[in-house]
């Protein structure tokens, strides 16, 4: 077994790995998952978030290698969500003497996953607790990723414990950002803010606001590595993801039966480019939505096209966009297309620009539909009405 591993001094790793995890409620985890927690060994042992329920025992070998449980005196839940909270009844049982700390609004939410495992008590923003040589103090971060979420301060180490902000979902027996790829590393935690932390950007905001006035030696998240020597480099990622700000990019994506929206999409994807404008051409019998997520996060343009199927949209697609509204930024400048093709009632088409419109989206043209096979001449004519849509929405 993976032992605990000493990131700071006295301060440990017990958390668990999920190598094998591949999904996180509708999102693919292709690097698998971790679930941090961390200990902190004061005068108070303290115990930072705890594991997904099934990890509970490696969490409890992970803290024996270190100390007896049952002289844990203080347990931090930054987060109810049970990938965090999962082992409490566990810690609860071996750990008697404890303290058990969380938000006000986490504190209900544990009482009402665990019942009264423990007496939590409230921790609010500005909140202070001395451990020792260490004082913690707390911030409230709500819909970071619930209502609930706090992150945990170490005054004295200037460490962060972020729970679920400045997460990625990436697993990896090393610990720290330097000891690991980068690229993957920065892919991963952007594609855990587009699908996780997009719909509460202004909340994000708020809370990056106050982690950047905080003197930094690490950010130790609850999912993925730990941010060392490139701190700054997450928190311009997330500086540049919370403001909502769009790039001259657009996505294609579509589902056809017979090829023939396929076809229109292969249009307005040429059209994109022929403008100068990236453009990605995305099937959706081949993407999962969450990596088409990762894509769209700073997309300005989002072509959506399906044909009709028994007088609504295709599955696949309607799949993706009941996803897409769930995590549609709030704050966007957007602008959407549908298009599809039909055989004798554009409803299908119809019904994806609705959707587009209630996310948000600016509509500058027509929805695109062709009945059948569309005509070399109508794929023509579709650059025009692209130059169109560009042009209305500059
Ligand atoms: Fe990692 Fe919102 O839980």
């Amino acid at each position: 077994m993976l032992t605990a591993k000493e990131i700071a001094k006295d301060i440990w790793w017990v958390g668990a790995i999920d190598w094998n995890e591949r999904l996180f409620h509708g999102y693919t985890t292709e690097k698998g998952i971790t679930y941090n927690a961390y200990l902190i060994m004061d005068e108070k042992v303290t115990l930072i978030d705890t594991a997904k329920a099934p990890f509970a025992d490696e969490l409890m070998a992970r803290i024996s290698q270190v100390v007896d449980p049952a002289k844990i005196d203080v347990v931090i839940s930054n987060h109810v969500e049970m990938d965090h909270s999962g082992s409490l009844p566990v810690v609860a049982k071996a750990c008697p003497n404890a303290e058990f700390y969380a938000s006000p609004k986490g504190c209900e939410g544990l009482r009402a996953h665990y019942g009264d495992i423990a007496d939590f008590k409230p921790l609010k923003t500005g909140d202070t607790l001395s451990i020792g040589q260490r004082t913690l103090t707390f911030v409230e971060t709500p819909m970071v990723h619930w209502p609930d979420n706090m992150v945990t301060y170490d005054v004295t180490d200037k460490i962060l414990f972020s729970n679920d902000a400045f997460g990625q979902h990436f697993a990896s027996s090393k610990h720290f950002d330097v000891e690991n790829d980068m690229c993957e590393i920065m892919k991963q935690a952007r594609k855990y803010y587009a699908n996780i932390v997009q719909p509460y950007g202004m909340q994000a905001k708020k809370a990056l606001d106050v982690v950047k006035t905080l003197e930094l030696s690490m950010i130790c998240p609850a999912h993925g590595v730990i941010w060392t020597e490139h701190i700054g480099d997450i928190l311009a990622a997330y500086e540049e993801f919370t403001s909502g700000k769009v790039v001259d990019k657009a996505a294609i994506i579509y589902d056809s039966m017979w090829k023939s929206t396929e076809k229109m999409a292969k249009a307005i994807c040429e059209a994109f480019v022929e403008e100068n404008v990236t453009a990605q051409y995305i099937n959706l019998n081949d993407t999962h939505e969450s990596d088409i997520l990762l894509y769209t996060l700073d997309a300005k343009y989002l072509c959506v096209g399906s044909p009709t199927l028994n007088m609504q949209m295709m599955p696949n697609v309607s799949k993706f966009l009941t996803y897409y509204r769930g995590l549609s930024p709030r704050n966007a400048n957007r602008v959407g297309i549908a298009f599809g093709s039909y055989g004798w009632a554009p409803k299908g088409p119809k019904d994806v620009a609705q959707v587009l419109a209630d996310c948000g989206f600016q509509m500058p043209v027509d929805t695109l539909t062709h009945q059948w096979i569309p005509t070399q001449a109508y794929l023509d004519s579709i650059q025009e009405t692209v130059r169109e849509a560009i042009a209305k929405s500059e």
